[in-house]
Parts: structure tokens; C-alpha cells; sequence
């Protein structure tokens, strides 16, 4: 298990080869993660970088192609030419199509005269950012070409990065994970999902158990509900036909926030390294109270999203977007309530949202602490205090508070809520690394801990299929719209409420 990295550490040098070289992911993050690590000296001295797709392309060309892509995406752009040419001089593209075998050979031959002059020692790191219907006969190929280096000798690793979504659901993720390990090792694969490589998600497992304060209150004494939020503004964008199948559930839900939530519920590893941390994780999700289809409606709020306004800005309807069918059920937006069975956390709930085209745009936890047990101030106007809740900014605006109740200065013995603030901006001046760039240093250097395992994956399916069993409801059953540029479907609100408990404002 490789020492938490420190940035100090010297790396062997490697080949990482990008199956989906020409598509979005490389362009729009992971050419820029990887020339920022560049400019960081973040990357192995002697590494080679290698993109592979179906066109036919030069070096050249592709490097040009690249070079645009970082000057749009990338923090700060390519501002430095002499910069671009040192990340460009080890950047290359070999063709390569899944469709005929001799394709990958020659990918391999190619490979291998590069990693010769790179003398990179058979290290590398595959990296596919393809279509998901393409995992299986890509990974297939990259086996059949004796690329997937599963017998490798010592010091000499291929590791296989893949991308979300692992399957549509339980059945489809058993089937990919089956044909995953027909190549690889389990210790090969390094499934993604970009909120782990957040530094403010990473920060959960810090704050929660490099502090002693926190983790005794951290518990059903105390904790009265913890709320788990990620809004977006945004719409679907360009997405219509993935998102019509895959809805917020499986974009979201599946993923992102049920990570969230076992970063939050999850007890203490026995070390901070990939299996024990992976292990607690996967023990929340196997404590997750199953959803019974007879109870859905206690536990789950779809939405859609009607036309509205965002910011100012006049916004259509989830239906009238491209790719979205006129009578589609697909939700934009869900609230979940989910019960732990635990020691820690029996009684109290987890309220999960997540919707498309809402208010604002906020991913937090919020940890609402019981009210104290009397109102002692029995002169002050108000009839109840507020709790405490300890809310954990994953973004923007990335950050930490906590509420709690003072005594303003005056004759009268009152109370009001204030708030302690800690803000990552003020705190560290510097932008925070995008996800990825944390990500690929970690797989380069063997570093599984914020990646996810097959175990975690399935279970995540199982928890969620009873949702995606019914979840084709039409809009007068159980799919509640609401105006693009809210806070969500009011039956969201009536949710929650009947619990005697609210969301946070957006
Ligand atoms: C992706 C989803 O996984 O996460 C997108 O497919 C979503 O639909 C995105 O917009 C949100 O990521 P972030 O980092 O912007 O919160």
C-alpha cells in the first residue's frame, strides 16, 4: 500500500494510454487534469501519454486537437507555449478500432515501441473514456491483444481505470463486472467517481475522524437527521438520450450521493488505506434498510422539471428538450429517505435530493443535531430553539459550518442563531485541484482508496433497484413536476414535513 502521497515522492515512469481519445471526458477533463499535473511536476519524470480511437489521426494533429482543448478547458489555459511543448513533446495517438482485433495488435506493437523508448517497464495505466456499451468488447480486445497484463512480473502493473455509469442496474453491473474480471484482477480496476477525487469529499473522513470533538455526537444520541443535497442548475445540456434512460437515480443517486452518504455514516477504519476504508463503506450500504416496493411512497419523490426560469433565464421544460421524448417519465429530480440499520444510526433518517435545473447550485451535508431537551429561557419570544446543524460544503462555495445559539448583548435574555465559518478560499487562498488531477496521481501510484469496488457497486445497484423497478411512472401518477429555476416538486417539501423536519433552503 503506497504512503499517502505528500507530493514530494518520486514516481516510476508509466504509459498511460486513453481509450476514447477524441471524445468529451479526455477533452473536457482529463487533458487538462493531466497538463495541470504537468505544470505541478506532479507526473513520473519519463512518462508517456498516449491517445487511441477510431480515427485516424497524426500525432500532430492530435496534439493541435489538444492544445484547443486545454486553452477551453483547462485552469488557466495553456498560458505558457514552452509549457504546452514539454506536456505535447510525450503526448501521441495510435488508431485503434474494437472492431477488428488487428487493430489492437498493432496498438500493442506501436505501445510497446513507445514504452521501450519511454523505458517506462511495462507500467500502465488503461484508461477507458468510452460510451459504456463500449466497456465490454473494448476490454475484450485489450485482453485478446495481451494488453491487459493481469500475470505481470514484479514492478511492472497495468491498471484499468473505468468511468460511471457500472451498469444500469444490479443485473447489467454483475454482467460488466463479469466481463471486467475475464481481463483483470479486481486489484486492476480503478472504477471512478469523480466526487471522491473532490477535496472537499476527501476532507469528510479528515474532519470527521482527525477531530475528537465530532465523532462522539456523531450518532443516534444526538444526530436528529442528516440531509444529503446536490442541486444543479443545469439541465441536461446535450445528454438528452443518455439522460432519458438513465434519470436521476442512476446519474446521481447510484453514485454521487450514495457515496456522500456512506463518507458521512460509515465507522471509523481500522487505517486510512483502500480496503479498510472500502470495507466500512460497503458495511453501510449492506446496513441500508431495503425499500420494499409497498412502501415507496414513504421513502422516494420523483420529479420532472417544467419550463421556468433560471437565473433570470427563460428555461424549457425537461419534455421539450433534444433528445427527450414529448411524454417521457424520466426523473430530473428525487428526495429519498433511507434508514440505516446500525447501532450508530438506528431511528435516524438520511434524506437524500438531487434534481436537475433547480434554484441553485449546492451539493452539502447537513447534520441537524437534536434540540436540547428544555427551553430554559422562558422569557425569550421564541417557543423552540433551533438545533444545531453542521452543515459540510462540498460545493461551491466549499466550505464548513456550524449553527449554533447565542444570547444576543441587551438587558433581555434572547436568543439567536449565528453561524462558524470555515471557508476553504479565505483558509487556503488557492483554487482547489479539480477532481481528476487527484484521481490519476492516485491510480498512477496504485492508490485504490478513493476508488470504487466491485462489492460497493453491486450493493449500490441493489439498494436502488426497487426505485428503478417502478420508476417509469407517468406524470400524473408519482412523477410531481416543478418550474425549471425552483427548489423542486412541492411534494418534496410535503416529504419531509410529515417527518416533522425540513430541507434546507436552496
Ligand atoms: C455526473 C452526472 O456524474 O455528475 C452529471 O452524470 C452531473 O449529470 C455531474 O451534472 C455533476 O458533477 P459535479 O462535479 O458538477 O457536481
Amino acid at each position: 500500500m503506497p504512503a499517502p502521497y505528500d507530493g514530494t515522492e518520486k514516481q516510476e515512469p508509466c504509459a498511460l494510454v486513453i481509450f476514447g481519445a477524441t471524445g468529451d471526458l479526455t477533452k473536457r477533463k482529463l487533458i487538462s487534469a493531466l497538463y495541470s499535473l504537468t505544470l505541478q511536476r506532479r507526473l513520473p519524470e519519463g512518462m508517456v501519454i498516449v491517445g487511441t480511437a477510431r480515427s485516424e489521426m497524426s500525432h500532430e494533429e492530435f496534439r493541435r486537437k489538444m492544445r484547443d482543448a486545454v486553452g477551453e478547458f483547462a485552469r488557466g489555459g495553456p498560458s505558457d507555449p514552452k509549457e504546452w511543448d514539454r506536456f505535447a513533446r510525450d503526448l501521441y495517438y495510435l488508431p485503434a478500432n474494437h472492431r477488428e482485433p488487428e487493430s489492437y495488435l498493432r496498438l500493442k506493437d506501436s505501445l510497446s515501441h513507445l514504452e521501450s523508448k519511454y523505458a517506462t517497464g511495462g507500467r500502465r495505466v488503461l484508461y477507458l473514456a468510452i460510451p459504456p456499451d463500449q466497456y465490454g468488447p473494448v476490454i475484450q480486445q485489450i485482453a485478446a491483444a495481451g494488453l491487459a497484463g493481469r500475470h505481470a512480473r514484479a514492478g511492472c502493473w497495468t491498471r484499468v481505470v473505468i468511468e460511471k455509469p457500472f451498469g444500469t442496474d444490479l443485473e447489467t453491473a454483475r454482467e460488466l463486472n463479469r466481463q471486467v474480471h475475464e481481463a483483470f484482477d479486481e486489484s486492476q480496476v480503478y472504477r471512478i467517481d469523480h466526487y471522491l477525487g473532490k477535496e472537499t469529499v476527501q476532507n469528510i473522513l479528515v474532519f470527521r475522524f482527525g477531530n475528537a470533538v465530532f465523532e462522539p455526537i456523531w450518532n443516534r444520541r444526538y444526530v436528529d437527521y442528516v440531509e444529503i443535497t446536490a442541486a444543479e442548475t443545469v439541465g441536461i445540456e446535450s445528454r438528452g438520450e443518455y439522460y432519458e434512460r438513465a434519470g436521476v437515480i442512476r446519474d446521481m443517486f447510484q453514485n454521487h450521493l450514495l457515496q456522500l452518504l456512506c463518507l458521512t455514516a460509515m465507522e471509523p477504519p481500522v487505517a486510512f488505506a483502500a480496503d479498510p476504508v472500502r470495507d466500512e463503506k460497503a458495511k453501510v450500504l449492506g446496513a441500508i434498510r431495503p425499500i420494499s416496493p409497498a412502501d415507496l411512497d414513504e421513502v422516494v419523490v420523483r420529479g420532472q422539471y417544467e419550463a421556468g426560469a433560471v437565473a433570470g433565464k427563460k428555461a424549457a421544460g425537461y419534455r421539450e428538450e433534444p433528445g427527450v421524448a414529448p411524454g417521457s417519465a424520466t426523473e430530473t429530480y428525487a428526495a429519498l429517505k433511507l434508514s440505516i440499520d446500525s447501532w450508530r444510526w438506528e431511528g435516524v433518517p438520511f434524506y437524500l435530493r438531487s434534481g436537475k435545473r433547480l434554484a441553485k447550485r449546492v451539493t452539502e451535508i447537513a447534520i441537524h443535531f437534536k434540540r436540547p431537551p428544555l427551553l430554559l429561557f422562558k422569557s425569550c419570544s421564541v417557543d423552540k430553539l433551533n438545533s444545531n446543524v453542521l452543515v459540510m460544503r462540498i460545493q461551491p462555495d466549499e466550505g464548513i459550518s456550524l449553527t449554533f445559539e447565542v444570547k444576543p448583548p441587551g438587558p433581555e435574555i434572547c436568543v439567536n442563531s449565528l453561524c462558524l465559518d470555515f471557508d476553504y478560499e479565505a483558509a487556503f487562498g488557492a483554487a482547489l485541484p479539480d477532481a481528476y488531477e487527484t484521481l490519476l496521481v492516485d491510480c498512477i501510484r496504485g492508490d485504490s482508496t478513493l476508488f470504487i469496488r466491485q462489492d460497493w457497486v453491486e450493493l449500490a445497484w441493489s439498494i436502488l433497484t426497487p426505485l428503478l423497478q417502478t420508476g417509469r411512472a407517468t406524470r400524473n401518477g408519482d412523477l410531481a413536476g416543478y418550474p425549471a429555476g425552483s427548489s423542486g416538486p412541492k411534494e418534496a417539501d410535503e416529504f419531509i414535513e410529515k417527518d416533522g423536519r425540513e430541507w434546507r433552503r436552496l
